[in-house]
Parts: C-alpha cells; structure tokens; sequence
C-alpha cells in the first residue's frame, strides 16, 4: 500500500469512528435519576432504528442491571482478566439495546500490562464503530473516574431535581467540566419536577448562572415530571417507557430523545471513546 493509499484508509477509519455519538449522564449529586434515564433514552433511542450501547459505568455500585433486569453476571473485570471475550459479556436488553457493565474492572486497568490493555482497547473500539450511540450512565458526584468518562464524551447531561442541594451540586458539575476544558455540549435534564414550568425555571437558573459564571452555554435536554409510575417500573424491573407506553412521562422521555437526535453535537475529532477514556486513566 502506498502512502496516498494509506492516508485515505485512515481518514476512511476515522469517519467510522467518528460516527458514534456518545453521551454520558451524570450528576452532582446522587439518586436523583440518571440511571432510570439513562436506561429509557437507551430504549427511545434504540426504538428509532439506532444501534445503541448502554455502558455502566457506575463502577461497583451500578444499576443498569435491575432496572433493566437483565443477569449481568459477567463484567468487564473478567474481560480485563482475560477469562471473558467483550462479546460474551454483553447483555442484550429491551428493545435490543446491548447492556455493558463495567463493574469494578476501570479500577484494574492499572494492573495490566500494555498487551492486555491493547487487547482491551481493540474490543471496545471494533464495539463503538459497530454503535450509533453509546450512553454512559456515570456514578454521581465529581471522582476523577466520574469526570474522566464525562469529559472523554460528546455530551453530557448533567441531572438534576428542583432540590437546591442538587441544584448547586449539578453546577459543581458543570464548572468541573469547565475547569477540565470539556469541549463538547452539555445539556441540563430537571427530573422529577413538580410542573414544566417549574422544570423549565430550574433549567433557566442553572444555565443563567452557568453563563454568567463560567461563560459557557448549558442546553435543555428536556424536563420530566415526578411521578409513581416510575417508582413502579424500578419494583417491577421494566423501564417505565415500556412498561406504560402511554404515560406523560414516556412522552417526556421520548422527546428527550427526539431532541437528542436532532441536535447535531460536535463530535470529538481524535480517537475512539474507549481510547479517550483510557488515556485520562494514565
Ligand atoms: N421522574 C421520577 N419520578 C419519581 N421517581 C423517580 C423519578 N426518576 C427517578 N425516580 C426514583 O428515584 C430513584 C433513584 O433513581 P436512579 O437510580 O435512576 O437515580 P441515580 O441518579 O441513578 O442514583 P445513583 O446516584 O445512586 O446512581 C429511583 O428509585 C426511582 O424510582
Ligand atoms: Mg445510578
């Protein structure tokens, strides 16, 4: 191959990479609904003919598994011990989305040599270029693992409730991701709002201080209403989209993802996702 041929063979490469989007949820401040969301954008997402991948990243205390109740007896640990194959730990959920769980297997990247980490890093991107849209459902708060998955993604959407605690946690967040230089778009979603229009000046107050502050945009990623079907749904393990198609929260979500769609996120030039997190590691 010469080196026009080659040249071309890369950027051919890179596009495909580049043509998955990766959006990661997160929150100051926990229990304030990432995981349930996370796991019906997944579904709303996947509904509209996309390949989607939830990844959780909630490294040991993740829940993707319950609420979508799937058996997640394998995770990435034992693909990073080289007992399991990527493929062989994926779970195939509701509506076809893949359910990956890292467990606690982030944490051993630093105990294994350059081969494995290779080895690792190759699965994961043959799995992003074969994915329209990776969703990362983040533990709260603002750990270094937290931000190095957040600040590796395209978006990200910051949680909160109407509560001022989470309020002021979400704009820590927020600013974190400014201090690191986040290039990509955040978005804000109010959960559990009383009314829209509470959500809404929620969202306002947030993105007003933001700018003011921080001088940087912070986007509406959509408003959902506090509600018992959801509660409903996490006892019953069936995603609340799915379990009540026709609830005002379902359309809440559904526009979200609607919105999601629609919004043409710049996407990160250099490197897979899954390389972009792993570098912040080291
Ligand atoms: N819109 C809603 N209305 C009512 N209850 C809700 C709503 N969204 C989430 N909940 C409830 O809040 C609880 C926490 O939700 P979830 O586990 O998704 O939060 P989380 O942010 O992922 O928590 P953690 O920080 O522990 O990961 C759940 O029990 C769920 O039933
Ligand atoms: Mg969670």
């Amino acid at each position: 191959m010469n080196c026009k041929d080659a040249k071309y063979l890369e950027s051919v490469m890179s596009a495909q990479s580049q043509k998955t989007r990766v959006i990661a949820i997160t929150s100051g401040k926990g229990g304030v609904g990432k995981t349930n969301i996370a796991a019906n954008l997944a579904i709303c997402l996947a509904a509209s003919n996309k390949k989607v991948v939830l990844f959780d990243a909630d490294l040991g205390l993740g829940n993707i598994d319950v609420i979508m109740n799937i058996n997640s007896r394998y995770n990435l640990t034992q693909v990073i011990s080289g007992q399991k194959e990527l493929h062989e730990i994926i779970n195939i959920a509701h509506a076809g989305v893949d359910v990956i769980c890292a467990g606690s297997g982030i944490a051993e990247l630093a105990n294994i040599n350059q081969f494995q980490l290779q080895r690792l890093i190759d699965e994961l991107e043959e799995l992003e270029n074969n994915t329209d849209i990776l969703i990362i459902d983040t533990g709260a708060g603002i750990s270094n693992t937290v931000m190095n998955f957040c600040t590796a993604a395209d978006n990200v959407l910051v949680v909160t409730t109407p509560e001022p605690t989470a309020m002021t946690d979400a704009y820590a967040m927020i600013k974190v991701l400014a201090a690191r230089n986040f290039d990509g778009r955040i978005s804000l979603v109010v959960n559990m709002a009383n009314s829209i229009p509470e959500g809404k000046r929620i969202y306002r107050q947030v993105a007003d201080v933001a700018m003011r502050f921080l001088n940087l945009p912070v986007y509406e990623a959509g408003i959902i209403c506090k509600n018992d079907q959801v509660t409903k749904s996490v006892k019953s393990r069936k995603p609340v989209v799915l379990n009540y198609p026709k609830a005002k929260v379902t359309s809440e979500i559904a526009a979200m993802a609607a919105r999601l769609s629609r919004n043409q996120t710049p996407m990160k030039k250099k490197n897979s996702f899954f390389k972009r997190v792993v570098n912040c590691f080291f």
